[in-house]
């Protein structure tokens, strides 16, 4: 949820912003602005829609030659995406500017005690109440300012503030919002995200709740929440980057759909190495040892989105290897019930971006009620993984396309060598199960590249059902929560209604909506549900469904009472989602592609929810 990106440097900062910007656009995409300073005065470019359009902005009214600046990528909260109220706000008379990624939740009333004072507000934001904020509260400066006035803010926040008297240095705070400082040499940045600084410096510094930073092109001071200046926590981060780019795909889902043999083998690889008697085994350092795991009584799995669809599948790992009674939440439920947590409790949470704010909310839960929290996240040092006491990270890449795909495979992946490596601390899976699982695991990478080889079929599929208003997909045992990942991937990129619906469940109401124009994709393959699947999918043909499974490979009756099958290959049905899930995304591309929508950008989406 929105995107914040700042240069101080010698090099041109209008170039260098509106860069950083088109890295963090996947965060939001309703409105993007940028505030430099020039000569001493504050210039500003705001454009409503996607970023390109403020490049053209910038193209047709070209800002001067500056080397400091501040942008902001938004993602609409408090007020439509109109052009007043994309970020930089500003005050009247054009001092500061300032940019806001969060929620701040007491400016109703802030606004109201402002305008009370005369304070005229042009927009309808949230953020805009900074600004009144800085100016009635100023002192010495806007790092001191902003040390007064945080406490008087309620909510979530990250900031970035420029000001033409302070014209050689971006001021930035954060709380619960990741801010990162980028160090280069005589130059220095600010960003929403690890990756659109990894170009220009591997030297970061992750601000903490609380700190507020002055930064000029050669000084960084960071003072912590009681003014006391901090000692530099640099980190140099050595991993690999590759430059972001679509290659020759036309969208970022698909090419994220296609690398899912390697970010799922990368996974696999991070966890697993093999022993002198060529048996697959476990890092036991990517776990964690016997003592963290002891005594625990119950699991939570809690997530968003996605992400929460790979919670889900993991609860039958959890209960089939360790005999632990594990509950999956949505983050933004568990947050506000009251679930069973103490220290013998253990709490997963499953994050791609690691900064999704119901996620984070019900992590610092869990660590206040003394559980055990392990995070499972792909974006290193993110707030979830910083939050967690232990983190396990998907290694599958940065995932650019909104609707995630490559993320939920390696977070099966993940999840499955978690569950199967628990059993066996606890003796609940003998060493040898354990090698046999870890091999069968091991071969999923190629078997997700057959699943690929269903492509042009699939296309084909998109083409004749492209016009349709619903879809149904059903699937059972393990495969019900990929029944629901693959309807949500459908609505969330085709913006075609699916629902998605536990196979046996339907004759409780479901199969009511059931006609020839609703086609509905059944999950069947050779498993132990597979005959009752069977039957379910007669029920609905008998009822004129379209009907197109997804079968085992080799099941050469399943076509007699399908439409259309799509084949995946042999595996252990423990296995199967992470092959089941693979058409139902391709589907969902291509009915996308082909209906002409913005594939990696849906709209009213985000791929970082970082407020409530
Ligand atoms: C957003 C994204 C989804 C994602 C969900 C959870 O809604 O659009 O693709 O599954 O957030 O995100 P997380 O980063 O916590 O996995």
């Amino acid at each position: 949820m929105c995107g914040i990106f700042g240069y101080v440097g010698n090099k041109n900062a209008v170039d260098i912003i509106l860069n950083g910007l088109t890295n963090l656009e996947y965060r939001g995409y309703d409105s993007a602005g940028i505030a430099t300073i020039s000569d001493g005065s504050l210039q500003i470019r705001k454009s409503i829609g996607k970023l390109n359009n403020l490049y053209k902005n910038i193209k047709k009214y070209p800002l001067s030659y500056t080397n400091i600046g501040i942008g902001h990528t938004r993602w609409a909260t408090h007020g439509k995406p109109y052009k007043k109220n994309a970020h930089p706000h500003v005050d009247s008379k054009k001092n500061i500017a300032i940019v806001h990624n969060g929620i701040i939740e007491n400016n109703v009333e802030l606004r109201k005690e402002f305008a009370e004072k005369g304070y005229h507000f042009v927009s309808e934001t949230d953020s805009e109440v900074i600004i009144p904020l800085i100016k009635e509260n100023y002192r010495d400066g806007i790092a001191n300012t902003l040390e007064y006035i945080l406490p008087l803010i309620k909510g979530s926040y990250a900031i970035g503030i420029i000001c033409r008297f302070e014209d050689s240095k971006i001021v930035c705070t954060k709380k619960d919002i990741p801010l990162i400082i980028g160090i280069g040499e005589n130059e220095n940045f600010i960003s929403s995200d690890i990756y659109a600084l990894l170009m220009y410096t591997r030297n970061l510094i992750f601000l903490e709740d609380g700190d507020i930073a002055e930064i000029s092109k050669n000084k960084i001071l960071i003072k912590d929440s009681n003014g006391i200046e901090k000692k530099l926590n640099i980190k140099n981060i050595k991993w690999k980057f590759n430059k972001i780019s679509k290659t020759n795909y036309k969208h970022f889902m698909i090419k994220e759909i296609f690398e899912q043999p390697f970010s799922v083998l990368n996974t696999i690889t991070n966890i697993t190495y093999k022993n002198t008697k060529n048996e697959i085994c476990i890092k036991e350092k990517i776990f964690f040892n016997q003592e963290f795991i002891k005594n625990i009584k119950n699991i939570y799995v809690v997530a968003c989105g996605t992400s929460y669809y790979a919670g889900l599948i993991s609860k039958f790992w959890f209960e089939h290897f360790t005999n632990i009674p594990t509950i999956v939440d949505i983050a933004s439920e568990f947050r506000y019930r009251e679930p069973i947590l103490n220290n013998k409790t253990l709490v997963i949470v499953i994050s791609q971006s690691g900064e999704t704010a119901d996620t984070i909310a019900a992590l610092k839960l869990a660590n206040d009620k003394n559980c055990k929290t392990v995070a499972i996240c792909n974006v290193v040092g993110s707030s979830i993984s910083i939050y967690a006491k232990h983190t396990i990270y998907t290694c599958c890449g940065i995932e650019i396309g909104v609707a995630s795909t490559k993320a939920f495979t390696s977070q099966l992946v993940v999840l499955f060598t978690f569950a199967l490596n628990y059993a066996y601390k606890i003796d609940t899976v003998k060493y040898s199960t354990l090698v046999t699982f870890l091999k069968e695991l091991s071969e999923i990478p190629l078997k997700i590249k057959q699943c690929l080889k269903n492509n042009n079929f699939i296309k084909k599929l998109a083409k004749k059902f492209l016009y349709y208003k619903n879809f149904l997909f059903l699937g059972r045992y393990l495969n019900y929560p990929v029944a629901l990942e693959g309807a949500l991937k459908l609505k969330e990129v085709s913006y075609i209604h699916a629902e998605g619906c536990a196979t046996g469940e339907i004759k409780h109401g479901t199969i009511a909506l059931i006609d020839k124009n609703v086609p509905v994709i059944v999950i069947a393959i050779k498993d132990k549900v597979y005959k009752k699947t069977i039957s379910n999918i007669e029920e609905i043909k008998a009822r004129g469904a379209i009907v197109i499974t997804i079968a085992t490979e080799c099941d050469y009756e399943i076509k007699n009472k399908s439409d259309y099958v799509i084949y995946i290959p042999k595996v252990n049905e423990l296995l199967t989602p992470i092959l089941t899930v693979i058409p139902t995304q391709l589907l969902a591309y291509y009915i996308a592609n082909l209906l002409k929508y913005d594939v990696d950008k849906p709209r009213n989406l985000a791929k970082a929810v970082t407020v409530e």
